[in-house]
């Protein structure tokens, strides 16, 4: 039987109606439209599923929509600052033509974007390591690296666009 969820995505409070099983991948895609958020693997491997919760990197295809009552929920379609401008961290992955297909993008930068508030380096071994738990098939991770290493640089010198 479904209970009711109260979440907070992309700064909308938003009330569903989930069943205890169901993932919050699923409930964003399914019942939220975002399918920006993508499902890969579903065994907690591949990371293109990861979105923010409380600001912490978390893969959603491995986690419990109900497990994050009253959380506030940042998905790929809420990073940049409108609709004719992208985000700092989504610039420099063009800039460094750090997408192919794209599959894995949303949750590398989300992954990304985690990463400013953690304790991880702008440097590459630190960046590799961090993004350990992100795949990409295509890019061969070069462009990825330099993007993230100057998407940190950049809003941690301007917390305001973080
Ligand atoms: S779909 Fe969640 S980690 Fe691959
Ligand atoms: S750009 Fe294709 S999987 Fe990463």
């Amino acid at each position: 039987m479904n209970a009711p969820l109260q979440l907070h995505i992309n700064g909308q409070r938003k009330r569903l109606s989930v069943a205890p099983s169901s993932l919050l991948l699923t409930v964003l895609r399914e019942q939220c439209q975002l399918t920006g958020t993508h499902q890969g693997c579903d065994t907690a491997q591949c990371g293109a599923c990861t979105v923010l919760v409380d600001g912490a990197a978390v893969k959603s295809c491995n986690r419990l929509a109900v497990q994050c009552s009253g959380q506030h929920i940042t998905t790929i379609e809420g990073v940049a600052p409108n609709a004719s401008d992208l985000h700092v961290m989504q610039q420099c992955f063009s800039k460094h033509h750090a997408l192919q297909c794209g599959f894995c993008t949303p949750g590398l930068i989300m992954r990304a974007l985690a990463m400013v508030h953690e304790d991880v380096p702008a440097q590459e071994q630190a960046v590799r390591h961090a993004l350990s738990g992100n795949l990409c098939r295509c890019t061969g991770y070069e462009g990825i690296v330099l993007a993230v290493c100057e998407g940190l640089r950049l809003l941690r010198a301007s917390p305001s666009l973080a």
